[in-house]
């Protein structure tokens, strides 16, 4: 069974097979945590992105990693919260269910996430950390390969609300 914990770190930094970027619709780089994963990979995962065509909400889509640790960059586009009455819950819990499905494909044994969403895009970090446990944790269910899932957060409530989470299952 997968071991799933919660780490405070730059999430370019980690060696695992996979890091999770919450991009945007082009897949074109951005700010936040995007902008954070372009400038590390280096330009060649810009030139990769552009034949991939965009990224649907709630889809993922896999790149190399270039200048990172990781081998693998699965991109996945959370949903912008507006109140949560436009199926956000359910778009944010399928990037964690893509992203999942991608690392098996892949053969992934290690990844992790950012805080999908959680940060320009406002979903309520309480509410995306429970849907991002509850996900994963159903998804490693069904992964015989992937060993750690990693919660990679940059802020101190974000690794509070991950570890709080994490104990209590
Ligand atoms: N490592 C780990 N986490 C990070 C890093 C980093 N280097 N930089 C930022 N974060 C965290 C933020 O603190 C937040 O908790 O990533 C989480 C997600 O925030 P955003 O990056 O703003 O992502 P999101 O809310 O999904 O908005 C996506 O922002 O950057 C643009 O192109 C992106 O349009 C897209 C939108």
């Amino acid at each position: 069974m997968a071991q799933l914990s919660a780490i405070q770190t730059d999430i370019t930094t980690l060696d695992v097979d996979a890091i999770v970027n919450a991009a945007n619709n082009s897949l074109l780089g951005g700010g936040g945590v995007d902008g954070a994963i372009h400038r590390a990979a280096g330009a060649e995962l810009l030139a990769e992105c552009r034949t991939l065509g965009g990224c649907k909400t709630g889809e993922a889509k896999l790149t190399k990693g270039y200048r990172l640790p990781a081998k693998y960059i699965i991109h996945t586009v959370g949903p912008v919260w507006h109140g949560g009455s436009q199926n956000e819950e359910q778009l944010l819990a399928s990037c964690y269910r893509n992203a999942m499905s991608l690392a098996r494909q892949a053969e992934a044994k290690s990844i992790a996430f950012p805080c999908i969403s959680t940060g320009v895009y406002h979903f309520p970090k309480q509410r995306a950390a429970e849907i991002a446990v509850k996900t994963v944790q159903e998804e490693v269910a069904n992964d015989d390969n992937i060993v750690q899932v990693y919660f990679a957060c940059f802020a101190t409530d974000d690794l509070q609300t991950y570890q709080m989470l994490l104990n209590h299952h």
